[in-house]
């Protein structure tokens, strides 16, 4: 479904990315690992087409889209939530679904389909998205990915700033969608919420896949030399 060739990617002069190979199949969870500041969030950026691939391919469902924009990128079913909150907070928590409806050119339907997966937002559809806690404010974000009926979702770190007791109901959301059929792509700090959701994992150092396997051939010892700080 996605398959990434050879990608390097960067910022000006300084390369970030080097050579990255990765496979998402169709209905799997790939989690990307790796410590601060190898490029976890760079990857997912390069694969939306928000940072321009300097080398190497991204296809997405047999289409070559590493020249496209990140908007006719989410037109093909590739859905996006980055890093900290990309939702509006003076917009209201309906007014940010619909205005990502809107951009989907989506039927409404899928407005309340993105509002069963986080039901929590539903009394909250009035207020202003700034007003939400961390964990509402990272529902509310999927669910705008959500509104777009994406085929694959890419999640950077949906658990970060989130209250222990939302991270869980985060983690579940995830864990329908996957179960439902959707490809995810997931960046995740809590290593073993990553590794119960996962099928398959890939863990980046410097910029480059230093692993990369079925999460049941990965051995915890392993994971810890690869990933402690
Ligand atoms: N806008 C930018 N301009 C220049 N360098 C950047 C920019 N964004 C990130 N970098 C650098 O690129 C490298 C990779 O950063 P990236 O944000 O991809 O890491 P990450 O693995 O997502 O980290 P984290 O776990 O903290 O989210 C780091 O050295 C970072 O300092
Ligand atoms: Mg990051």
């Amino acid at each position: 479904m996605l398959s990434v060739r050879d990608l390097d990617a960067g910022y000006g002069r300084a390369r970030v990315l080097s050579g990255i190979g990765l496979e998402v199949e169709p209905g799997t969870l790939v989690c990307v690992m790796g410590r601060n500041g190898v490029g976890k969030t760079t990857l997912l950026d390069t694969v939306m087409g928000v940072l321009p691939a300097t080398a190497g391919s991204v296809v997405f469902d047999g289409r070559d889209v590493t020249r496209l924009a990140p908007h006719e990128r989410v037109r093909l079913g590739m859905g996006y939530v980055s890093q900290g909150h990309a939702t509006f907070p003076q917009l209201s928590v309906l007014g940010n679904l619909q205005v990502a409806l809107e951009a989907a050119g989506g039927p409404k339907e899928a407005l309340e389909e993105a509002l069963e997966v986080f039901p929590r937002l539903k009394p909250l559809l009035k207020r202003h998205a700034g007003f939400l806690s961390g964990g509402q404010q990272q529902q509310l974000a999927i669910a705008r990915a959500l509104v777009a009926r994406p085929r694959m979702l890419i999640l950077d770190e949906p658990t970060e700033g989130v209250q222990p007791s939302i991270v869980i109901e985060i983690e579940e959301a995830i864990e329908r969608l996957h179960a439902s059929g959707l490809a995810v792509l997931l960046v995740e700090q809590y290593v073993d919420l990553a590794l119960r959701l996962a099928d398959r994992f890939l863990i980046l150092d410097a910029g480059r896949v230093v692993r990369a396997g079925p999460v049941a051939e990965l051995r915890d010892e392993e994971v810890r030399s690869l990933l402690a700080v």
